[in-house]
């Protein structure tokens, strides 16, 4: 046995323990099931999926992909005609015509990404095509960003950068650049699933009051006890929030809920952190009420549309600290989410349950 194979394991054992538990049982699952595909060929959609979802599917597929950056729609559908599986690495529309394109003989997809607002799922399940994405793996890095949004946005620093850049350092005022506290604050999510739940967690060593959540379903016991968190109508999550954070995905139902009829419900020092999607926020309402103070303070990590245009009249405001979609961008979490996108892709194939199934 060559000496590269015998190291193998070990490395994979030290791998594991670099993992959080979520993802280390999900990862484990992966390698002991993984399935035995054979000669399948696969798109992969965008040119930088990361190797460690190139090589799995590599072992047992044939690999077309798509060279262009950012990756030509053309280039996308003539290259998808007649593959099996697909990783679809981007945020490009996968709908009706990308799958006509592709043809009936298409077995498996997932994408490299939680949120599927991009995917028409009505036509993937239609044609009854298995979908998997990557959540729970961008949960901890998500979750981190959100953290950071929620302190600069409350702490000003945005603005504060601003102050030194025009010469308006004015340190001799006793009050002067004054932003909220998180401790003792209450946070408010508006969605509270594997991301909302890894932010309250990080929140509680900030020495917070209390969570609240607005939720369809109630999460278990257990969780709300730990975490301190409790259930309540929107309107209340509004009105007592001092922090509000948006982990929902975007559907019908939450897109433009928070518009100036939200803004009006909440505390004049509540800050709004989006990690989730621009789409739920109505942004021109949002601007309104950052101008008018009517709210304190906003940091956002998703807009709408993306990229933002330079030009955009939020960009002018003081009181918002806006980040370009970064919050999985990190190595390790989109290696990650390759490792599970491949996967995923591998157990379509073979016609096994996919790690994460997004219907
Ligand atoms: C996701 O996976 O949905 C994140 O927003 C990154 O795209």
């Amino acid at each position: 046995m060559r000496p590269i194979f015998k190291v193998l394991p070990l490395l994979a054992f030290f791998a594991a323990l670099l993992l959080t538990p979520s993802d280390a049982s999900l990862l484990r699952r992966a390698k002991n099931k993984t399935m035995s595909a054979k000669s399948f060929k696969v798109l992969i959609t965008h040119p930088e999926v990361p190797q460690s979802g190139i090589d799995l599917l590599n072992e047992n597929c044939e690999l077309v992909r798509v060279e262009s950056l950012p990756p030509k729609r053309s280039e996308l559908l003539q290259k998808i005609r007649g593959v099996d599986g697909i990783l679809w690495g981007g945020h490009e529309a996968l709908n009706a015509e990308a799958l006509d394109a592709a043809g009936p003989q298409l077995k498996s997809i997932s994408t490299m990404s939680a949120g599927i607002d991009y995917v028409d799922l009505d036509e993937v399940k239609r044609r009854k095509i298995p979908l998997g994405h990557t959540p729970t793996v961008l949960d901890n890095a998500v979750a981190d960003l959100a953290v950071g949004l929620l302190i600069a946005a409350g702490r000003r620093f945005h603005e504060g950068r601003k102050k030194i850049e025009t010469g308006n350092w004015e340190n001799y005022h006793l009050n002067w650049m004054l932003g909220q506290d998180v401790r003792d604050s209450v946070v408010g999510f508006y969605g509270f699933g594997g991301i909302g739940q890894a932010i309250a967690k990080r929140l509680s060593g900030f020495d917070i009051d209390q969570v609240l959540y607005t939720t369809r379903r109630r999460i278990d016991r257990e969780t709300e006890k730990e975490l301190n968190a409790k259930k309540v109508e929107f309107n209340e999550l509004l009105a007592k929030s001092d922090f509000v954070v948006i982990a929902a995905p975007l559907t019908a139902a939450t897109q433009g809920v928070f518009n100036a009829t939200a803004f009006n419900k909440m505390k004049n020092t509540a800050v709004l952190i989006n990690i989730a999607r621009g789409k739920i926020v109505n942004q021109n309402d949002l601007y309104d009420a950052l101008r008018s103070n009517r709210i304190f303070a906003a940091g956002l990590d998703v807009v709408d549309p993306e990229p933002l245009p330079p030009n955009s009249k939020l960009l002018t405001l003081d009181n918002i600290i806006i980040l370009p979609h970064i919050g999985s961008a990190t190595n390790r979490t989109r290696s990650d989410m390759a490792t599970i996108a491949a996967h995923n892709v591998l157990r379509g194939l073979a016609g096994e349950r996919m790690l994460s199934p997004a219907y």
